[in-house]
């Protein structure tokens, strides 16, 4: 058996997780950074990274010694190399560099979205290449047909704004805080979806991708107009309701289209932050039905940004003899 550990530090999570070839996850650890960045309304990177500086060793050693292990006992350290917000990836980055050298082990560097695209295989072991993936999260929106560990096509992306930024953005206009999608989901789940008329970016076009940015100018239409009428007919959750509805025909057409396109995929699988919403995923499930196709969702706490995930994708590279030099650069722009 082996084992390794894993540091992922891009956004906003401080996080470290041990992870066994058994698709065991020994222990992780997860700082979240919320209460920091919460005064802002979004992430500082500044902020980020010093935290990070100051979180990332004790959580590691805290993380060791949940699983009663010890450094030494770890076959390899893997970590987010990018893409993310640099001051807290290099710190990441460098601690798994000090580790590894410390150590004598490998060092593996990961692309935090590829960490993304292989989490379902952690938590499913029946998953196989090749399968079609949708990665929606915070920074990406994409649709990959995922052939192997490093071998992606990318089908469609956002041509403007991620899914997740829409989310955050939403639950700002509506006053909801930070971090926005899960409490968008929440408010949404008390309003009418069909109250609110807005728009479906690119639905039905013959082009791949995604776009946002309409939606999110409408849903301020919409709330500024709510906000200025003096008999309101219809209300902030009606608005988050109408918002989540619209992001889910978008992400339902778009990734019909791209099932057309493609052919020997084992699954239809979910993954990145804004998997974890509820009605995203039984609406993808659906779809994955009408097509004969196996729906996989990771749990939804290796959806939003953990070190599992990264842990994993460290074990896939490792069973295949890859390692990282010491020189590896940290980057903050990094597609897959
Ligand atoms: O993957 P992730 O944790 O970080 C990035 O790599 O970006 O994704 C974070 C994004 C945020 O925009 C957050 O609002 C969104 O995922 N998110 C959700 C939900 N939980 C997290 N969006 C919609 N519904 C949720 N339940
Ligand atoms: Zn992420």
């Amino acid at each position: 058996m082996r084992t390794v550990l894993g540091i992922e530090s891009s956004c906003d999570e401080t996080a470290a997780a041990l992870v066994t070839d058994g698709r065991v996850i020994l222990a992780q650890r997860i700082a979240s950074q919320d209460e920091v960045h919460r005064p802002y309304g979004g992430v500082v990177p500044e902020i980020a990274a010093r935290a990070h500086a100051e979180r990332l060793a004790p959580l590691i050693e805290a993380t060791l010694a949940d699983a009663g292990m010890k450094l030494e006992e770890v076959d390899a350290i893997a970590a987010t190399a990018g893409p993310g917000l640099i001051g807290g990836v290099m710190v990441g980055l460098v601690t798994a560099k000090a580790l590894a050298m410390a150590t004598d082990k490998p060092l593996i560097a990961i692309n935090h979205l590829e960490g993304h695209a292989l989490s379902p295989r952690l938590a499913d072991e029946t998953l196989a290449y090749p399968y079609l993936l949708l990665l929606v999260s915070g920074g990406h929106c994409q649709i990959l047909a995922v052939e192997g560990v490093g071998q992606f096509r990318r089908l469609a992306t956002t041509i403007d704004d991620a899914l997740g930024e829409a989310f955050d953005k939403t639950a700002k206009l509506l006053g909801l805080g930070y971090p926005g999608g899960p409490a968008v989901e929440r408010l949404a789940a008390q309003g009418d979806a069909k109250k609110v008329p807005l728009p479906r970016p690119l639905v039905g076009s013959a082009e791949p991708h995604f776009s946002f940015a309409g939606l999110k100018s409408a849903v301020m239409r919409a709330k500024h107009a709510l906000d200025a009428a003096a008999d309101p007919d219809y209300t902030d959750a009606d608005i988050a309701a109408s918002f989540q509805q619209a992001a889910i025909d978008c992400l339902i057409d778009r990734t019909r289209r791209a099932l057309r396109g493609v052919s020997e995929m084992n699954a239809l699988v979910v993954a990145g932050g804004v998997a974890a919403n509820t009605a995203i995923r039984g609406a993808l499930e659906a779809l994955a039905q009408d097509h004969g196709l196996p729906f996989v969702a990771p749990p939804l706490g290796l959806c939003t940004d953990n070190a599992a995930m990264i842990a994993w994708a460290g074990v896939e590279r490792l069973a295949l003899g890859q390692s990282d030099p010491l020189d590896t650069a940290a980057r903050p722009r990094w597609p897959l």
